[in-house]
Formats: structure tokens, sequence, C-alpha cells
């Protein structure tokens, strides 16, 4: 399949422009990265105006008025419209964000939206994620106890162990951080990234878990962890506030004193 990286920028053409209906008295150009691996041209962007009158507010709205009105053969996805799902990412006026959770008024000037960067894209704002996938289920994100599980007693955790997972368990896995670190650009295929990296923590601190040595083995490796070189891009674009930087530097604080 002739799948292209969603940085691929130079290649983008000037596509198609959707007029708004005659009227509209309050019109928003959304530009839009349109690519489809089965048609031999390049990417394009799309110009739709769209009159803010007759739009909720956020840019997922926007998307979904655009394929329900406008144009169905866009793609993306989303499906919570919450900020839960995590899978409306997407670079939107040059930053990786949730679209869900993007007003459109935060926006000055045109709405420039592309697929999260530096990823395979499967189609228009689809980026392929099967590699970010793989990763997360190398670091096993599920609990490991010594213990079966009965369906009579719960595993407990005092209050101070379970505030441990705080700023953790929010995570939505929308992979904005990952998409935005440049380490993981460059060596996607040997370092973890970001998100993963904070899913691995949220399990090494919980205090149910029993494989904490063997998870601390696992990242002790000069790519899967110690490629983030604490550039902060990750903290700084996650939409759900969260510090993906401060959990790897954990993960590094603990390996030392694991010596
Ligand atoms: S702090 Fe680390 S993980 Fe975050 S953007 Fe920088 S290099 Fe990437
Ligand atoms: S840490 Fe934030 S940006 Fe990264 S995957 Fe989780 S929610 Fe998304
Ligand atoms: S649609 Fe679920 S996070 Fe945006």
């Amino acid at each position: 399949m002739g799948w292209l990286s969603s940085s691929n920028n130079a290649k983008i053409s000037v596509g198609n422009t959707y007029k708004a209906q005659k009227g509209a008295s309050r019109i928003k150009n959304f530009k839009v990265y349109r690519y489809d691996p089965d048609k031999a041209s390049n990417p394009k962007l799309d110009t739709y105006e769209i009159d803010l009158d007759n739009c909720q507010p956020m840019v997922l709205d926007a998307l979904i008025k655009i394929k329900n009105e406008i144009d169905t053969t866009l793609t993306f996805r989303r499906s919570c419209r919450e900020g839960i799902c995590g899978s409306c990412s997407m670079n939107i006026d040059g930053t990786n964000t949730l679209a869900c959770l993007k007003s459109i008024s935060d926006i000055k000037g045109d709405v420039y939206i592309y697929p999260l960067p530096h990823m395979p894209v499967i189609r228009d704002l689809v980026p392929d994620l099967s590699l970010s996938y793989a990763q997360l289920t190398s670091i096993k994100p599920w609990l490991q106890a010594d213990t079966p599980h009965s369906i009579d007693k719960e595993r407990e955790q005092s209050p101070q162990e379970r505030r441990k997972l705080d700023g953790l368990w929010e995570c939505v896995l929308c992979f904005c951080c990952s998409t935005g670190c440049p380490s993981y650009w460059w060596n996607s295929e040997s370092y973890l990234g970001p998100a993963v990296l904070l899913q691995a923590y949220r399990w090494i601190v919980d205090s149910r878990d029993k494989q904490t040595e063997d998870r601390l083995n696992m990242l002790d490796d000069p790519f899967r962890l110690y490629r983030c070189h604490t550039i902060m891009n990750c903290t700084n674009t996650c939409p759900k506030g969260l510090n993906p930087a401060k959990a790897i530097a954990e993960v590094k604080k603990l390996l030392v004193l694991s010596k």
C-alpha cells in the first residue's frame, strides 16, 4: 500500500475549495489534509468554508459537519467526543491535540488540520498506529499480580498507594506526545516513546503489580528508554495535561536506585 509519512509536507498540493452556502455570515476556512493511497497522486489540502453560526464549537464538530453535509469521503477517527477515547488525535493549528477538545474559537485565522506527524498515513487524517500499539503490548500494560484473581476480595490499595497513579491513569493513549517527540520521530523502531513509557511507569508504581523488577529490567536499554533527551515536547502537547517527561524521569530514577 502506498502509505506516506504525514510530515512529507513538501509534496502537498492545493486541493478543492468547497464554498459555504449563500447567506453564510461567519465563514471560517478549514484547510484539511487529504490523502488517498489508492490514487496515484500526492496529498492535497482541501479548503472547506464553514459557517460558524451553523456549527458546534469544537474542531471535531466542524469535521463531522464536513463529512455529513459537504464531503462524505473525508476520513478521520472519532468516537466519544469527550476527550476519553483518544481516537480523534491529529495536528490542529500546528499542535498535536484531540479534535473534540480543541475549540474553534481558540484558533486565529484559517484552521489547518493534518494527521499526527511523522507517521504513515492510511488515509486523510488517519495515521497507522500499528507500531505504537505493538510497543504498548511489549510493556504488558495489565496487572501482573502474584495471587489468583478472586471475585470475593478486591486487591486493596492505601490512599497513598492509589495517589501514585494520579496523572497516569488519565492517559487516553492518543499518542499526541509520542508523535510530537523528536526522539520518537527518528528512532520509532527502537525507542518506546513517551506514551508507552508513561504506561510502563503506570504499572511500575502500581502497588498491586508484582513484576516491578522485570518491568524495570525490560526498560533498561539504551534505545527503549534512554533515547529520551528531556526535550519536553511530549508534556507540552498532551491534551490531557499529563506529564510523560516526568514519568520517564521517574523510571530513570528508579533504575538508578535499583542498582
Ligand atoms: S521529554 Fe523525552 S519523550 Fe518527551 S519529547 Fe522530549 S525526548 Fe521525547
Ligand atoms: S500522555 Fe497525554 S498525549 Fe500522551 S498518549 Fe497519554 S493522553 Fe495522549
Ligand atoms: S472523540 Fe474520543 S477523544 Fe476525541
